[in-house]
């Protein structure tokens, strides 16, 4: 078996953290080796990242400060989750990857994308996905969904609409990489919708 590396993005409430869970159990089940992983996050270090990260009481927290430490975070994540898989041939699906750095950080933060980009490339060691599911929603109604927000989800609707267009500039810019589901259907649909773009896939790493 070939190795998979399969993204997931999309703003808050888009409903993509509950797609990855599902085609993770859905690959499983069908007998494929696969890692389910997320950022940020995905190992003990990350998590104590993700702490600082999204706690409502650092609110002082600079902006170049937020960019490095995702950046952080994927450094050690790429080193010890998704590199080792990925090289012993397994299916790795993240729930969010560098696509969440350039609109976050890039458009949402307004940090150069000169700036972003080549800092990006190091944290992930130059690994890109080879698929990357991008559910789409309005932030008006993403942000609906949301019961508790952290420090990132206290923004206001204009940041995640910069955001939103990020990740559709980057799906227009990227269409072999970069699929877009309708997050305003059923999950039933997009994930039916979801696993019709995995097949072929699957197929080539067999
Ligand atoms: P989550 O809600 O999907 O767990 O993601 C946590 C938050 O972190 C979410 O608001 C998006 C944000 N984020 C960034 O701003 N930049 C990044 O590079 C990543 C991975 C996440």
């Amino acid at each position: 078996m070939k190795e998979l590396f399969i993204s997931f993005e999309g703003i808050e409430g888009s409903g993509k953290s509950t797609q990855a869970e599902r085609l993770y159990k859905w690959l499983k089940s069908k007998g494929y080796d696969c890692v389910f992983t997320k950022e940020p996050g995905g190992t003990p270090v990350s998590e104590k990242i993700r702490n600082i990260l999204l706690d409502t009481k650092n609110d002082k927290l600079s902006e170049l400060a937020e960019l490095f430490l995702y950046l952080a975070d994927r450094a050690q994540h790429i080193k010890e989750v998704i590199e080792p898989a990925l090289s012993n041939g397994k299916i790795v699906i993240t729930d969010r990857f560098s696509d969440s750095t350039l609109a976050y950080q890039g458009k949402g933060r307004r940090i150069k994308e000169e700036q972003v980009k080549p800092m990006n490339e190091i944290a992930t060691d130059g690994i890109v996905p080879d698929l990357t599911i991008l559910i789409d929603i309005l932030p008006v109604e993403g942000l609906k969904r949301i019961k508790r927000k952290d420090r990132i989800e206290l923004e206001s609707e204009d940041f995640y609409q910069r955001i939103r267009q990020e990740y559709l500039k980057i799906a227009k810019e990227n269409p072999d990489r970069v699929k877009v589901f309708d997050g305003t259907l059923p999950p039933e649909k997009i994930e039916k919708n979801i696993r019709e773009v995995i097949n072929p896939l699957l197929k080539e790493i067999n």
